[in-house]
Formats: C-alpha cells, sequence, structure tokens
C-alpha cells in the first residue's frame, strides 16, 4: 500500500507543505522568505520562526487543495525534526505533532538531510540502494553510502564551511546579493571558468572537504586587482569552478571506491548549472546513473520529507510523541 502522507518542512527559511503518496508528490507548495531576510545578509532565526508560524495553516489548506486530498484520507503526518533552526524546526514538528494527534494519525520525524537524500525517488522510480548521494547545501555538505535505507556512512563531509555557505560567502565578497548560490549561478552565465585558478581544497583526501580558504583567497584576488578586475561573470565562474570541480572529484572518489551504480544528489548547492552539468558528463563517461531531481526539489522542499515519511510509516517506524526537535541532528 502507498501511504498519503501530509508533509512539513520548516527547518530554515522555507515554509513548505507537501502532500506524497508513495513516491509521488501529489502537491508541493512553498512560501519563500528570502526578502525578509535578504537586508540582513542571511537568515535571522526569530523572522524565520514567526514568518513560518504566520503561513502554515494556509499553506497547509493549499497543499491539501491542490493534491485533492481530504484530510480524512491521510495515512500519516511527517515533519522535519532536525537539523536546522531551533525555533523555525518547533513551528513545522508541533505543527506536524498536533494535526496527527488530532487525526489520530502516525507521526514521523524526518531528518532533513535523509529527506534531501530521498529527494531523487520523487522522479527516479528505480533510485534504490546501493548508492552514493552527495549531499551539499546551506549547513551541511556530505558523501554518504548507503547500502540500504536507513543505513548510512558518512564517508566524507566539510571541515568547516558548507558548499552553500562558501557560495553565500563568495557572492558577498564579490557584491552580489543574498541567497548567494543563485546570484554565481547567475552570474557566472557565459565567464570563463578557466579565467582565474582558485585554489582546489583538500586535494590529499579523498572525501573530504574545505571551502573556508577559497572565501578568503577570492577575497584577497578581488581587494588586489581593484579597478583592474577581469569581468564579473569571469570571476564568479573561476570561483564557482572551484566548488564544482572538489565536489565533483571526491563524490566520484568515493563512487569509484564503493563501486556503487549510481550517484544521487540533494540540497540547494544541486540546483547549480555548472555542477549538475559536470556531474552529468562525469556519469556518462564512467556509466554511472545520475539520480538529480529537478533544482526545486533540490533545494529545500516538503516533498523530500514526504517521500522519506511514507518510506518510514509504511514500515512501521514512528516517532514518539514526547521526541523533541533536533537542532544538530546528523545523519
Ligand atoms: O538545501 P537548501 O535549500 O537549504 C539548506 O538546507 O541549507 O540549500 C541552500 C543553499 C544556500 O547556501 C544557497 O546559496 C545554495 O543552497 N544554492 C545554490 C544554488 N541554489 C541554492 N548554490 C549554488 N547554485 C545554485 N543554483
Ligand atoms: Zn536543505
Amino acid at each position: 500500500m502507498k501511504p498519503t502522507i501530509l508533509a512539513f518542512e520548516t527547518s530554515c527559511d522555507e515554509t513548505a507543505v507537501a502532500v506524497v503518496r508513495g513516491a509521488e508528490a501529489l502537491s508541493n507548495v512553498l512560501s519563500s522568505q528570502v526578502d525578509a531576510h535578504a537586508r540582513f545578509g542571511g537568515v535571522v532565526p526569530e523572522i524565520a520562526a514567526r514568518a513560518h508560524v504566520e503561513s502554515i495553516r494556509s499553506l497547509t489548506h493549499q497543499a491539501l487543495q491542490e493534491a485533492g486530498v481530504h484530510p480524512d484520507d491521510l495515512d500519516g503526518v511527517a515533519a522535519t525534526s532536525g537539523p536546522g533552526l531551533v525555533g523555525a524546526l518547533l513551528v513545522g514538528h508541533s505543527f506536524g505533532k498536533a494535526t496527527a494527534w488530532a487525526r489520530q494519525l502516525p507521526f514521523v520525524g524526518v531528518d532533513h538531510m535523509e529527506g534531501h537524500l530521498m529527494a531523487p525517488r520523487l522522479q527516479f522510480e528505480g533510485f534504490e540502494p546501493p548508492l552514493v548521494a552527495l549531499l551539499a547545501s546551506g549547513g551541511h555538505s556530505q558523501i554518504v553510502h548507503v547500502s540500504d535505507w536507513g543505513a548510512y556512512e558518512t564517508l566524507g563531509h566539510t571541515i568547516d564551511d558548507a558548499a552553500g555557505e562558501a557560495f553565500d560567502k563568495l557572492a558577498r565578497v564579490m557584491g552580489l546579493g543574498f541567497p548567494g548560490g543563485p546570484a554565481i549561478d547567475k552570474a557566472s552565465g557565459g565567464g570563463d571558468p578557466a579565467a582565474v585558478r582558485f585554489p582546489r581544497s583538500l586535494p590529499a583526501r579523498p572525501y573530504h572537504f574545505s571551502f573556508s580558504g577559497l572565501k578568503t583567497s577570492v577575497a584577497r584576488y578581488v581587494e588586489k586587482a581593484q579597478g583592474d578586475l577581469p569581468p564579473l561573470a569571469d570571476v564568479a565562474a573561476s570561483a564557482q569552478e572551484a566548488i564544482v570541480d572538489v565536489l565533483v572529484d571526491k563524490a566520484f572518489n568515493a563512487v569509484d571506491a564503493t563501486g556503487a551504480p549510481t550517484l544521487g544528489g540533494g540540497g540547494g548547492v544541486l540546483a547549480n548549472r555548472r555542477l549538475r552539468h559536470r556531474l552529468g558528463e562525469e556519469a556518462d563517461k564512467r556509466g554511472v546513473t545520475l539520480a538529480l531531481p529537478d533544482p526545486i526539489l533540490c533545494t529545500d522542499n516538503a516533498a523530500m520529507i514526504g517521500v522519506a515519511g511514507a518510506h518510514w510509516i509504511s514500515r512501521g517506524r514512528l516517532t514518539d510523541w514526547a521526541e523533541a526537535v533536533d537542532p544538530a541532528m546528523l545523519l
């Protein structure tokens, strides 16, 4: 049986609600808070939590309506339980639990990164372990070997900034907007990725990342070049390439070492056009199946929480009513 799940994701600055049946998203709606945070140059936790409170009820009605599902037809409720901002997490988690309790439905708390990990299931029918996943978001970057759902071995992770955080910081250094990932993606259009050779991080460690040095290197370059800078598109494309190179190299190091036939991807950074192109090229060369969901399913959304929730609810793995959110949850 494919359970019909109402899912909530409120770990950061998107209020997201979805209805998922098995691995199919019947609806997937969100309210972005980007404008509310942009003038502060980053996400303000208290503003995020308040905005979730304001929009979660109407988004829930919208998600059910768009899916054509009556609350009586639901089989369960899922909500992100961590990692993320504690106040923000509490809104979706409490709302989800209350909905489940009131309707006597099973409830499962989902790890946000497991949501990103399972998101390809929404679009790729055969997306099943064994596989390797590259997860890169604003708060986390990791390479995970999945031998079974729930059996996750993190082969490598960032030792300082996450890849998305690196994009956001680089955009600030280059005077581009917030969030930085989409801004750099756009600014680098038509630019030459080989115009400036910025350093690649941790070449001696096969699966780990480090991105804080890149920010310093780009800042120094911009400062030194002063008025004599190459076109912005070239600098943006070159900085982006330094991140992309490392992510591609290390993801395929893991694919080679584990012999996994499939590489999945999730997290906002996987929406990056250049990264998607380069991963595609490498996967083709090696005959590896690449499962990258559409960009809208790479950035934060509730359908990914729903597909993970449906998986666990159908296997009877539920969350105790007393369980709290965990802002520092690790996959
Ligand atoms: O997964 P996500 O939506 O939220 C978190 O869980 O953090 O990831 C957000 C991150 C931000 O740092 C944002 O700059 C980055 O993903 N991002 C991108 C792109 N779109 C979003 N980075 C590079 N290129 C993009 N197109
Ligand atoms: Zn995320």
